[in-house]
Order: structure tokens, then sequence, then C-alpha cells
């Protein structure tokens, strides 16, 4: 829809931030053809669209932009000239701490070619703007948007981090914390010295009524270190939101000017040169009592206009929504209706992660496969980051129904998957921890490295070199599950070398409250030096996720284009899945149980593959049936089978 009340306004700001809109017609352009959807999006959530908001809203666009340096605007162009560059299969990522991993961001340039040798061009650095030490939830309680904390460096360490990046066509994906701040933030800190405009930038009570009504229906986070979702502000003497820890307070976003000053620091990111911006915990946005306050649609409004906001300025960054809810309400952070596509362009696979879990522990996949029809509903442009574990706990909030519908009762079944891992379950193999256990509801996460979580802990304590290979196995076939699947692979640090969980957070008093630190390594440079070049089960971890991550970049029919399709398999121990493509497509077999399993021979036939010329890109042979007519796997084994593509 034209509005020629918008465009004169829009005229009006751009000239006054002294763009020539001859000089910035693509930027131009695309203001004009969103304006009227941004208009109407900040006209539902915050009324009066010719506000004085709102023409500060197109002044910040415009800003931005004019901000953009050239090396940025060139990239911009080179990524709109290659589609969707994030759908690409030869992207693969890291996550990791600066300080943990190396130091110090000084020290990062001279640990690129260690990502580039292992198959990683995308690096998502943790947290790096200023948070209190202490109380700073690994870099989630910021208290300074455009402030490096001096632990990592400065904003010009960063700065040249990202010039080698770009140097080495490599890509960054940092965090916009914008559900909460510090309480130590300089806004926070107006809001308690008594500034009413700064008390409205969070959601504050005078006393318990609002608190008690909205905590009827608002779960907890953090039920054992952070009880409840407000905390008491004594020189206030009022209650203020605080759904993480009593530390990090809630931004109130039905307050234009929060959107506004987030916007803001969203374009300094980008100018910054991120590529991939991940937008922190962003179904608790918006809250409203009577409800869980997540996933509330106005929450979704918000990602929209600040994607349309992005797409306008700063067209190459990418949005990364880490929304890690059960697997309906995930695709409604690709947006839906009109907005299909239009809302974060990637989402975390937070329910396919978790439930890899599941069938490992059980060695049955059925759970797994249940979940699939929903997961598949994805909008096609859009993209998932897909990964065996992060910095995070692994939830299990996948659907009851899902689990019923592969035979088990929902609440045995959670309760099996936590013993497991915690390494309870007298036949578990995992070493892990439970986190945030609510005692009214017995829900819990699990903690606990991937090596861990795969035995790998326990067999080198146990000196049991059946154990230890096993342990390999499962580390390389859930790597290699998720490498395939369709998404942006995000390892995270020290996985690629085997670490084990670390337990020195135990005595750190800023962290002892956490275990999700027992999987957050400090990594020793020379061990990943052995384990590069030496042998052993480290070593062959390192190989094998090189050789996976190799492979994936060479296949491009793993470039994210909605191509997966699930095969049905007689046996429930395996999970088989197809990527087509026109010339070749890919067939990923996996064998989740520790146990030797057959398949018959002829799927293949049945599928239209021809069954004689199977290819195993993962053992480099043609794979062939036992005399029985069957294709055997070992326990945890997987093939990676090159099949004709649909013209083939
Ligand atoms: C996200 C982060 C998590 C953090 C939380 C609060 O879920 O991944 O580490 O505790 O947000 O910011």
């Amino acid at each position: 829809m034209y509005r020629p009340d918008l465009h004169q306004q829009m005229v009006q700001e751009i000239e006054s931030t002294g763009i020539k809109p001859s000089e910035a017609l693509p930027f131009y352009t695309r203001l004009a053809s969103n304006l009227a959807d941004i208009d109407a999006l900040y006209k539902t959530l915050y009324g009066d669209p010719g506000s004085r908001h709102f023409s500060q809203l197109v002044r910040i666009l415009a800003a931005a932009y004019k901000n953009r340096p050239r090396f940025l605007l060139e990239k911009d162009d080179a990524k709109a000239a290659s589609g969707q560059w994030f759908l690409s299969n030869r992207l693969a990522g890291m996550s990791l701490y600066v300080d943990r991993f190396c130091g110090h961001l000084q020290q990062l340039p001279s640990k690129l070619d260690y990502f580039t040798d292992l198959g990683i061009n995308l690096l998502h650095l943790m947290p790096l703007f200023q948070s209190p030490p202490g109380e700073s939830d690994g870099g989630y309680a910021v208290s300074d948007y455009r402030q490096v904390d001096p632990r990592f460096g400065t904003l010009e360490d960063l700065q040249q981090v990202v010039q080698e990046l770009n140097r080495k066509h490599m890509y960054l994906m940092l965090d916009i914390v914008l559900n909460h701040t510090s309480h130590r933030h300089e806004w926070a800190e107006k809001a308690r010295a008594g500034d009413p405009a700064y008390q409205d930038f969070y959601y504050f009570y005078p006393d318990r009524q609002l608190p008690d009504q909205f905590e009827q229906s608002m779960p907890e986070i953090f039920p054992e270190s952070a009880p409840g979702n407000f905390t008491y502000v004594p020189e206030l003497n009022k209650w203020v939101m605080t759904v993480f820890h009593q530390y990090q307070w809630d931004l109130n976003f039905s307050y234009a000017p929060v959107l506004l000053a987030t916007l803001e620091n969203i374009f300094f990111y980008a100018n910054l040169g991120v590529d991939i911006l991940r937008i922190d915990a962003p179904a608790f946005i918006w809250k409203q009592p009577g409800t869980t306050s997540q996933n509330l649609p106005q929450a979704h409004m918000i990602l929209q206009l600040i994607k349309l906001c992005v797409q306008v300025a700063t067209p190459g960054m990418a949005l990364l929504g880490e929304a890690i809810v059960g697997p309906r309400q995930i695709m409604e952070y690709f947006g839906r209706g009109r907005y299909a596509g239009y809302e974060c362009d990637l989402a975390y696979n937070a329910t396919h992660m978790a439930l890899q879990w599941d069938a490992l522990a059980t060695g049955d996949t059925r759970v797994m496969l249940a979940a699939q029809h929903e997961i598949l509903q994805k909008p096609l442009g859009t993209s998932w980051i897909t990964y065996t574990r992060g910095h995070d706990d692994i939830g299990l909030g996948y659907d009851d129904a899902m689990i019923a519908q592969a035979g088990f009762a929902p609440y045995e079944h959670r309760r099996f998957l936590k013993e497991y891992y915690a390494g309870v379950y007298p036949a578990s193999v995992a070493t892990g921890a439970l986190f945030s256990v609510n005692p009214k509801t017995q829900d819990a996460r699990i903690s606990g490295s991937l090596a861990s979580l795969c035995g790998l802990e326990k067999a080198i304590k146990e000196e049991d070199a059946g154990a230890i290979d096993l342990a390999v196995r499962r580390i390389l076939l859930m790597q290699a599950h998720c490498f395939f699947l369709g998404g942006i692979p995000m390892t995270f640090y020290g996985d690629e070398a085997g670490y084990t969980n670390d337990y020195s957070y135990l005595t750190d008093p800023g962290k002892h409250y956490d275990n999700r630190w027992m999987h957050r390594p400090v990594i020793d440079w020379e061990k990943n030096k052995r384990v590069k070049e030496g042998e052993g089960p480290h070593h062959l971890i390192y190989k094998g996720m090189q050789r996976l991550l190799a492979l994936r970049s060479q296949l491009d029919v793993i470039a994210d284009t909605n191509n997966l399709r699930w095969l049905h398999m007689h046996s429930k121990a395996i999970a088989a899945y197809l990527r087509s493509g026109s010339k070749e497509g890919l067939c990923a077999l996996f064998n989740f149980s520790n146990e030797p399993v057959e398949v018959a021979f002829n799927l293949f036939d049945l599928y239209g593959f021809k069954s004689n010329t199977l290819y195993d890109h993962w053992q480099q042979n043609l794979v062939e049936a036992n005399q029985e007519g069957m294709l055997n796997f070992q326990p945890y084994q997987f093939y990676l089978l090159r099949v004709q593509g649909e013209e083939g």
C-alpha cells in the first residue's frame, strides 16, 4: 500500500540525516517498500503512528545505513547476489567463550587457522559486552551494550577480529541480549535512582498485587538458583520483574523507547560486522498477566518489526531467534501468514537436538521421528541451527503426545532420560547432572559435555577400551546426524577435542550455583595440539568431525532447500533421512543403539535408488548387502550414502 503521508515523513527524516535519496537508492527503495508494514506493526504495538517516536525510528534506520562501513555495504551486495547465503552447505559454526577458548580477543586472530583446519568458518562469540563479574550469567546480564568487557579486550580488538575474519572469508555471530539488562546497566541505575522515564524501561510494581497475579501463570526459569519472577528493590520499595536471575531486569517492550534503544544497539552490532545476530530469549519479550508471558503475539510483532528494519538498513545481517520452545511454537518464529519466512531467518532446532539425546539413551528413534512432521513445517528460505549441545542445558520440552505416540508414558520416559544422563540410571554410560530441578513439578534439564554425556568420561575413568570406542562412535553419530540434517551446524568449542566435564566451576563463587559451567571448558592448547596430531580417542573425534565437516561442505545437496525426507525403517534403532537433489542425493542412516542391527537391502530399491551403486561417503567404499540380503550396522554405525538424484 502506498501511503503519501508516510512517504513525506520518510523524505523529511532522511534528509534531516544528510542522506540524499539519489545517493542511497537501494536503501531508499527498501525503506519506501517496507515503510507501510513497519508503520502497521508499530501502530499495533504502540498506537499513534505519527508520534515522535515513529519519526525517531525512521531516523534510526537512516543513521544505521549512513554509518554502514563500505566493506559491509559491499558484503551486503555480495550476499544479496548469492541468494540466501545462510542456507549454504559451506557454512559451519562454532560457539565459544573468548576468555575460556584463548584468553583474550587479541589472541583470537592467531587461532583462525585452527577453525579453518577443522572446517569451521562461522564463529559465535559468546557475549563480550560489559557485564558485572559474579553477576554475569556468562555475559547475558549486560551492563553496557557498546563497551567490550575488559576481560575480553576492547572494541578495537573486536574490530580487529572482524577484519581478520573478513580477510579469511569467515563469518561472525554475536548476541543481542534484549529481554533484560543487568541491574547495573545505566538504565537500571537511573531507574533505581528514581528517574520515572527509566523506571518505565522495566516492569516495576509498588506492591505484590500484580506480581502475584503474574506468578500464577508464569513458569520459573531457574527455580533452584532464582525462584520466582520478581525481585524486591529496597531503594525504591518496589518489585521489578526478573524472569531469569535476580540481577537480570526484564525490559518493558510495551514502552516504545525500549524498542528504539534496542534497535540502535542492534544496528551498532550490524555495523561492527555481525553476519548473524543471535536474538537472545525472544520468547520472553512481551509480558501479560494471566499468560505464561512467553511466545505472545506481540513478541512476534516486535521480531517482525526488527526484521523489516534490518532488511531496510543492514540487509546482510541474518537474524537468529534463540527461542528454545516446543516444536509447534518454534514455527511461529519463522513468521506466520503474510510474515511466513519474514521474521527470524534462523532458529535453533532445539527439539531435534533434545530428541537425538532421547534416541541415544533409549536406542529407539520413534520419539524423534514422531516429532518430524512438526519440524518439517519450516518455511522455505529459512533455516535451522543444528547442534548436539551448546552452552545451555538440554531441555526435554518436546510434546508429551510425541512420547506417547512412540508408546512410552511421558512422565516415566522423561524421568528415565534425566536419570540416564545424570548417570544414576544403573546401565547409564553418561556423566552429567540435572540442571534447574523444579521441586514443584520435578521438571529438570541436563548439563554435561557432549563427550561426558556420550560416555567418554566414565570409560576413560574405568580404563575400558571397549567403552571408549563406543563413546567415540556415539559422539560421531550425534555430530553426523546433526551436520547433514539441514541448517547450519553449530559445534561447541571443546567438543571437537572430546573435552569431558570441567568441575572447577564448583569453587568459583560467581559460577558454583550454575552447573551449566561443567560443559564450558577452558581450552588447554597443549592438549589440543596433541589431539590434532596424536592418536587415541580424542584424535579420532577430532579427525572424524573434520572429515564430516569437509564432506558436508562438498555436498551441495546439504544446502537447506527444504529437501529433507525421513525414510521408513523397519528397525526402531535406525533413523534414516534423504536429502534429495536433482543430480545426486544423500541417504543418511544411523544406528542409535548399542546393538548390531540389520535392515533389508531391498529398501533402497523400494525407494528407487540403484542399490548396486551405493557409495558411502563416510567409509569411502561401495556398500553391499550381506548373503542374506541385509545391510549390517555395528553399534552406533552410520552410513552417508550417495544416491542418484531426481534426474538420475
Ligand atoms: C539464553 C541464554 C542463556 C541465558 C538466558 C538469559 O537462553 O542462552 O545462557 O541464561 O538467555 O539471558
